[in-house]
């Protein structure tokens, strides 16, 4: 019996533990499908899914539509290049259009942070029975990389029962460009949640001190944190003493495109210092993975030849797990919005 509570999917702040276990539950039972010969299910049969992505985006705008294909939803794609934005259309009223054809769940992804969540209300004033599920909004958050994330390190760690306890007490280390990361600030959320503690590493331009204070509380207009005890966030800016301690190790790319300024004077440097490498990897203490949502600047934060082995690096296996991700968000809020 599923109880699920959530209209749209914004943020991870107002996840439980609970949440978390239904997600992976579902996106596990949805992973082993193809294996059992039915490729394609009916589930989302006649409903309408709205990809929205006024950001270029390559993975997760196509596994999201994937995602809607194989639970038989319709699905439109919104490119903005081709649109009526060019000739002064707002995201609401591109929204409304939408609304109005009848997609009962709009993906979108924004540049700037805030963007889902407003629509989302306004959708809710209104009384539209339409779920927003946030594909990426500016620096804020991310949910469906860090729900994928999450999938990925307990397929690692427990790939019997693929649940998010096994993550309980387990050290995560999140390394590089963290403060315009909103893959980040999502797994956050999701890693302490599931009682992980994090390790965040990268130098003072890519990683300010506030950072570990980031989920001691819930943002300003939800009431509670619905996770009794969260995994500690810690900053450690030797990235040798981190890898010391983690069992695994997310790598984020330099998003330059959201740099106000140049932050990183030299990738060499950059590289040298936080670029994960087969020799660096030694400095850890057992067998760890490497994950990074991509795209990867190879040779920068991460070496080409990494990034190519797969006995590492788990880059692969997380485009292929936001697939089951995603089909599992998109039935629970086609789900609930029938009620
Ligand atoms: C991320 C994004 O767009 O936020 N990529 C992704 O969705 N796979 C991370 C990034 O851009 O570096």
């Amino acid at each position: 019996m599923s109880n699920w509570g959530h209209k749209h999917i914004i943020d991870l702040s107002s996840f439980s533990f609970e949440d978390y276990k239904e997600v992976l539950e579902l996106a596990n039972r949805f992973k082993r499908l193809p294996q059992a010969g039915s490729r394609k299910l009916p589930a989302l049969q006649g409903r309408l899914i709205a990809t929205l992505f006024f950001e270029p985006s390559t993975r997760t705008r196509s596994s999201f539509e994937l995602a809607a294909k194989k639970l038989s939803a319709d699905v439109q794609s919104f490119s903005p290049s081709s649109s009526s934005l060019s000739k002064g259309e707002t995201p609401l009223d591109t929204v409304m259009t939408y609304v109005a054809m009848g997609a009962e769940v709009l993906v979108i992804r924004h540049s700037s942070a805030g963007v889902p969540a407003q629509l989302a209300k306004y959708l809710d004033q209104k009384n539209k029975k339409v779920a927003i599920l946030n594909g990426g909004d500016g620096l804020h958050s991310h949910p469906s990389q860090a729900l994928l994330d999450l999938f990925t390190l307990t397929n690692y760690f427990d790939n019997v029962n693929n649940s998010p306890e096994c993550l309980f007490g387990k050290t995560i280390t999140i390394v590089g460009d963290i403060l315009h990361s909103r893959v980040a600030r999502s797994n956050l959320w999701s890693l302490t949640g599931c009682g992980a503690n994090v390790i965040l590493c990268g130098p003072k331009s890519l990683l300010p001190e506030d950072f570990v204070r980031f989920a001691k509380e819930p943002p300003s207009d939800q009431k509670d944190d619905p996770i009794i005890k969260r995994g500690d966030i810690t900053i450690c800016r030797s990235l040798k003493d981190s890898l010391k301690k983690t069992d695994a190790l997310i790598t984020l790319r330099l998003q330059k495109e959201r740099m106000s300024e140049n932050l990183i004077s030299n990738l060499n440097s950059y590289h040298h210092e936080y670029g994960i490498t087969h020799k660096k990897l030694e400095w850890c203490d057992k067998a760890i993975p490497v994950l990074h949502p991509g795209p990867v600047n190879r040779g920068i934060e991460m070496s080409s030849k990494l990034l190519e082995d797969s006995s590492i690096c788990l880059v692969e296996e997380q485009v292929s797990n936001g697939i089951p991700i995603r089909m599992s968000l998109l039935y629970l809020l086609a789900a609930t919005n029938t009620n």
